[in-house]
């Protein structure tokens, strides 16, 4: 055996999560987005998402107050886009004018869908109950958009310290999970 330390704040890197994803909420007549890559499905229907929103950010507030979101799912041709709004705040800029976006309004939510995304998932708070201790809401997703212009998007995956996977060869194996 040749196993070695890996120090605990390596973790998060190996249990990668799903795809970079773009969170969308709208307070006081202003859309807001930032990246997200802390987040895990946790029911299969209704869906419902756990995410990790820090206190930190300016749509914690915004998620906390409206209770409504857009999770929307971008390809690889948006990373540099993604990271970039990752890395500034709706505090300061409005982030869809910054980065180009596109908001189109949603059906149920009053947070806008990303029009250059290849998902958009609309999304209400369903549970808050780790929000003071973990900033984790679980989100319910009431309402869910693809965009079948966009062929077989590839997404992107955190992997930390600005590293990240690209989605790549697919597999069929007889997996029981559906
Ligand atoms: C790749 C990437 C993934 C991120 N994942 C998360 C996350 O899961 N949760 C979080 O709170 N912030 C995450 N961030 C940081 C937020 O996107 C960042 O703080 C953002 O600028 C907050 O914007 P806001 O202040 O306008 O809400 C991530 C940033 C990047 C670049």
């Amino acid at each position: 055996m040749s196993m070695r330390n890996l120090p605990l704040s390596e973790v998060y890197r190996l249990l990668e999560p799903g795809p970079v994803v773009l969170l969308t909420t709208a307070h006081r007549n202003r859309a807001n987005v930032m990246a997200m890559s802390w987040h895990m499905m946790v029911e299969f229907t209704p869906p419902l998402v756990a995410c990790v929103v820090s206190a930190a950010d300016h749509s914690f507030v915004a998620l906390r107050r409206t209770r409504e979101c857009v999770i929307a799912i971008p390809s690889v041709d948006l990373a540099a886009t993604v990271v970039g709004i990752g890395n500034c705040s709706g505090r300061q800029a409005d982030k869809f004018k910054k980065f180009d976006l596109t908001p189109v309004q949603a059906e149920q939510v009053g947070a806008p869908l990303v029009g250059e995304c290849f998902a958009n998932l609309e999304g209400r708070v369903a549970d808050t109950r780790l929000v003071n201790r973990y900033n984790l809401f679980v989100i319910e997703v009431v309402k869910a958009w693809i965009d079948p212009t966009q062929r077989n998007p590839k997404t992107i995956h955190h992997r930390g310290y600005g590293e990240f996977a690209v989605d790549g060869e697919i597999i069929k194996l007889a997996s029981g999970m559906p």
